[in-house]
């Protein structure tokens, strides 16, 4: 029988795509999502459990109704500029939810996690490309949320043996390649869809916040992977924890670094659309340049980016951008 694998988070972007990787590597996974940022269309055939994390009686009934191997952990507020303006909700929620689960797996004898981690968790790294040996030393608190929730993993092995693969993702970007799922935030804060948005549109102007970084062209740099890239990623871990591998956290990004305003020419190229530009004042807490050396995923998992050049990234989130995301948000709710 196929094992069932709780997806905390599992109608929102990234965790979405990683459902459907483990349908399709034979896993049972079951969605338990508050549909407060995701969509129930998202998690498709999946059981659902409509469920706040906080309410250890949502908990309870998930884990009553299902035998999980393992849980994948992905339901977290994630605004970066939000957590500078409302700490207490990112420090209260992301943190008290970990330990909730953490509790209700406990009390259920499953021991095995994959976390949802952050490249924030290293704040302004002293060079790029960065390995999981630079510091921690998150500038702002969404980033000191997932670094204090790992540290709670590693305090949660030595006491309770529970075992967890930590993902410290980049820049997650692109779209499913068949169009039907992908991202779609309220508000949208992201580079990629801000810019897909101005193309559909064909009208407004691309916002760059600062032009005087020490980088090349005076715009910072990220490190933009696939999200299908981070779903196989997710599979992997999950395969390494079931397969009696030690904990570990793994950077996950496709080594490369682009400029906001090469991501803004890629857009214009792809969409065949002039993207006109402004401007702005750096946005705080914004590291010059992020990106990621992961080889330790590549050995650790046996894992390689396949789908992350810039080109496609871009391809995959116009194509969901014109026609799945336009359908999604026409749907009545
Ligand atoms: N940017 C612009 N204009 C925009 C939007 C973004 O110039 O309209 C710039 C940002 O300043 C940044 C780059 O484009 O330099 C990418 O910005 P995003 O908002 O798309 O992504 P971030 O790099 O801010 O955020 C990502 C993840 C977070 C994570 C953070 C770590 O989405 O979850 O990296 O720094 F916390």
């Amino acid at each position: 029988m196929s094992q069932e694998i709780l997806v905390t988070g599992g109608a929102g972007y990234i965790g979405s795509h990683t459902l459907r990787a483990l349908v399709s590597a034979g896993f049972a996974p079951v969605c338990f999502d508050d549909l407060s940022t995701g969509f129930r269309s998202f998690a498709g055939a999946a059981p659902f459990c409509r469920g706040d994390l906080a309410a250890q009686r949502d908990l309870e009934l998930a884990f009553a109704a299902h035998t999980f191997a393992a849980v994948v952990h992905f339901a977290s507020h994630a605004l970066v500029e939000e957590s500078y303006r409302n700490p207490h909700k990112y420090y209260h929620d992301n943190i008290l939810n970990a330990l909730n689960l953490l509790q209700a797996m406990g009390r259920h004898g499953c021991r095995l996690l994959v976390f949802s981690s952050s490249c924030a968790t290293y704040g302004i790294p002293p060079a790029v490309p960065m390995d999981e040996s630079t510091p921690l030393r998150p500038v702002n608190p969404y980033g000191a949320t997932k670094m204090f929730i790992e540290r709670i993993l590693a305090d949660y092995e030595a006491a309770h043996g529970v075992r967890s693969v930590s993902l410290r993702y980049f820049n997650a970007a692109g779209a499913a390649h068949d169009g039907t799922i992908g991202e779609l935030h309220r508000p949208e804060t992201h580079l990629i869809p801000r810019l897909l948005d101005i193309a559909l549109a064909q009208d407004g102007v691309a916002e760059i916040y600062g032009d005087d970084y020490p980088t090349a062209d005076g715009t910072c740099i990220r490190d933009y992977i696939h999200v299908a890239d981070l779903a196989a990623a997710h599979l992997a871990a999950l395969e390494h924890l079931l397969a009696g591998g030690q904990s570990t956290a793994l950077n996950l990004g496709s080594g490369r670094g682009h400029s906001v305003r090469e991501v803004v020419a890629q857009v214009a190229r792809t969409t065949g659309i002039r993207i006109p530009e402004v401007v702005k004042a750096r946005r705080s807490g914004d590291p010059p340049a992020l990106v990621a050396d992961a080889r330790k995923a590549g050995l650790v998992l046996s894992w390689r980016t396949r789908h992350s050049s810039l080109a496609e990234i871009v391809e995959t989130a116009w194509n969901w951008h014109r026609n799945g995301r336009q359908d999604l948000q026409s749907a009545p709710s």
